[in-house]
C-alpha cells in the first residue's frame, strides 16, 4: 500500500497545470456506449479513468489509448450486464445504467461503490428509467433495466434534488428514446454542461433551459471526436494548497468562471486572487481570517472542496464554520485532522473549526478522495515529516499530484507502505 511522505513547512511558489476532470470525463465515457466511434483528448490518468475503460472493454468496446488521447469503437458491445467487479469502487459506474439502457434498451449493474460518504442512494435514477418506460428491478445488490416496448418514450421528470448522477443518467436514457423528455430542477453542474456539448457534438438534440433541460429523442448518434473541460475541483484543490502554505501560485489550464464560489471564499479568507481567461494566481497571507462556507448545488460553493477549505482554516485566525449541505457524512477527515493538532468540532451537518497556532506532524490515513486530498494540503503546513496512508483515494482523482507539489517547492515523496515501516 501506498504513501505520501511530507517533510511540511514550505512556501509554495510556481506554476500547475489542471488536466482534464474527472467528473466531466466519466459520464462522457457512459456516453460513448451511445456513439459508433468516439476521440477524447485531455483525457486524465485517474484510476476512475482507467475503471471506465475496463467496463467499456467489458461491454465489448475497442479502446485505443496514448497518454490523453482515447480512441472508442463500440460496435463490438455485447455485454449488457456490469458486475460488483467492475462497480463497486466507483460511483459513476451507475451512469452505464443509463447508456446502455438508451441504446439496447436493457442494462444490469451491481449498485455502485465510490467515496463513503453517507447514504448515496439512486433512487431517482431508478424512477426516473420507471418515467422513461423502463421495468426497473432491484436483485438484491444488482439493479436490471429492461424496456419490453421497441424503445424507452420521452417524458417530464422532476428532480426533488438537482442530483449530478441521476441528471446525467436521465440524459443519456433519452437521447435515443422516442419524444422528448424534460428534466425538471436538474444539477447544473458545469460537467454537465460538457456532458451535454459532447452529446449534441454527436448528433443529440439537447437544450439547457434556466431551471430544465430538454432532450428530444434522435434515431441515433454519429462518430464524434471531443476534447474534456478542464477539472475545476483539482484547480480548487491546488488554491487550498497554497492557501494552506503561504503560496504563490498560478494555477493553468482551467476555467475560472467554474469556482467563482471557491475564489470568493479564499479572497474573503484574505487571499489575493487574480483571474485570468484560462488560470487563476493566488497568494495567500502569512496567517488566514476565519469564515462561514455552506456547500450547495452548482453555483454555491462546491461539496467537493469542502475538505479542502477546512484543511486551509485550521490555522486560521479565529473561529470558522463549514456547513455541509449535499452529503449526510462527509467531514471523516476531521477526526485526521485533529490526530495533527488541529480544534475541531463536528455538530450535525456543521463543523467547527477553531483557528490554531500551529500544527504538527503525525501518520494520518485518507478515507475518501476529496479528504484525501485535504490532508495533503494539511501536513505540507504541518511542522516536521507526516506519512499519508491509503493514497490509492487520492489517485482516483488526482494525476501525479506529487509531481506536482514538487514542480512548486513541496517535499513530497510516494513509498511503499513497507519503506515507510523500515524507516
Ligand atoms: C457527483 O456525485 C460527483 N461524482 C461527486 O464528486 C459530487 O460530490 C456530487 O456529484 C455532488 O456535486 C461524480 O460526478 C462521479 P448527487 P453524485 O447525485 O452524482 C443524494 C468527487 O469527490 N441522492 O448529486 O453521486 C445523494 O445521496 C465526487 O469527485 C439521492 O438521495 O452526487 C447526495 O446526498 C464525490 N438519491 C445528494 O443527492 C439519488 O438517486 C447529491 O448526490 C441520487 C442522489
Amino acid at each position: 500500500m501506498a504513501c505520501f511522505l511530507i517533510e511540511g513547512g514550505r512556501k509554495l511558489e510556481g506554476e500547475v497545470y489542471c488536466k482534464g476532470a474527472k467528473n466531466a470525463v466519466l459520464p462522457i465515457l457512459a456516453a460513448c456506449v451511445l456513439c459508433p466511434d468516439v476521440t477524447l483528448t485531455n483525457v486524465p490518468e485517474l484510476s476512475d479513468v482507467s475503471r471506465s475503460f475496463k467496463i467499456l472493454e467489458f461491454l465489448g468496446c475497442e479502446i485505443e489509448r496514448d497518454k490523453d488521447r482515447a480512441h472508442i469503437k463500440t460496435d463490438g458491445i455485447k455485454n449488457l450486464a456490469l458486475g460488483s467487479d467492475l462497480t463497486s469502487k466507483m460511483r459513476s459506474s451507475v451512469i452505464f445504467l443509463g447508456s446502455l439502457l438508451g441504446r439496447f434498451k436493457m442494462s444490469q449493474a451491481s449498485y455502485p461503490g465510490g467515496c463513503e460518504l453517507g447514504a448515496r442512494p439512486i433512487d431517482m435514477h431508478l424512477d426516473a428509467f420507471r418515467r422513461l418506460g423502463a421495468d426497473v428491478k432491484d436483485m438484491h445488490g444488482s439493479i436490471r433495466c429492461v424496456c419490453k416496448e421497441s424503445n424507452l418514450k420521452g417524458s417530464s421528470i422532476t428532480l426533488s434534488f438537482p442530483s449530478v448522477g441521476a441528471t446525467e443518467n436521465i440524459i443519456l436514457a433519452s437521447v435515443l428514446a422516442n419524444g422528448e423528455t424534460e428534466i425538471i430542477n436538474p444539477a447544473r453542474e458545469p460537467e454537465i454542461e460538457d456532458l451535454v456539448s459532447f452529446l449534441n457534438r454527436a448528433g443529440a438534440d439537447i437544450s439547457i433551459e434556466s431551471g430544465s433541460i430538454h432532450i428530444k429523442g434522435v434515431r441515433s448518434l454519429k462518430k464524434v471526436s471531443y476534447s474534456i473541460m478542464p477539472d475545476r475541483i483539482e484547480a480548487a484543490t491546488y488554491m487550498a494548497f497554497a492557501a494552506a502554505n503561504e503560496g504563490n501560485v498560478l494555477i493553468r489550464n482551467c476555467c475560472p468562471n467554474h469556482f467563482e464560489s471557491v475564489t470568493a471564499s479564499f479572497r474573503e479568507m484574505g487571499c489575493n486572487v487574480e483571474i485570468y481567461k484560462n488560470s487563476v494566481y493566488i497568494r495567500a497571507p502569512q496567517r488566514l481570517k476565519a469564515i462561514r462556507v455552506s456547500t450547495m448545488p452548482y453555483p454555491g460553493f462546491p461539496t467537493d472542496a469542502q475538505s479542502l477549505i477546512m484543511a486551509a482554516l485550521l490555522r486560521a485566525e479565529g473561529t470558522s464554520v463549514i456547513v455541509e449541505n449535499i452529503f449526510d457524512s462527509r467531514f471523516k477527515v476531521s477526526e485526521e485532522f485533529i490526530k495533527l493538532g488541529a480544534s475541531l468540532d463536528i455538530v450535525g451537518r456543521a463543523a467547527i473549526i477553531k483557528g490554531v497556532d500551529e500544527i504538527y506532524s503525525a501518520d494520518v490515513s485518507a478515507r475518501d478522495l476529496r479528504g484525501g486530498a485535504a490532508l495533503v494540503a494539511a501536513c505540507l503546513c504541518a511542522r516536521g515529516k507526516s506519512c499519508i496512508s491509503g493514497i490509492s483515494h487520492i489517485d482516483r482523482g488526482y494525476e501525479n499530484m506529487e509531481g506536482n507539489l514538487r514542480s512548486i517547492g513541496a517535499s513530497i515523496e510516494r513509498i511503499s507502505k513497507e519503506q515507510d515501516e523500515k524507516g
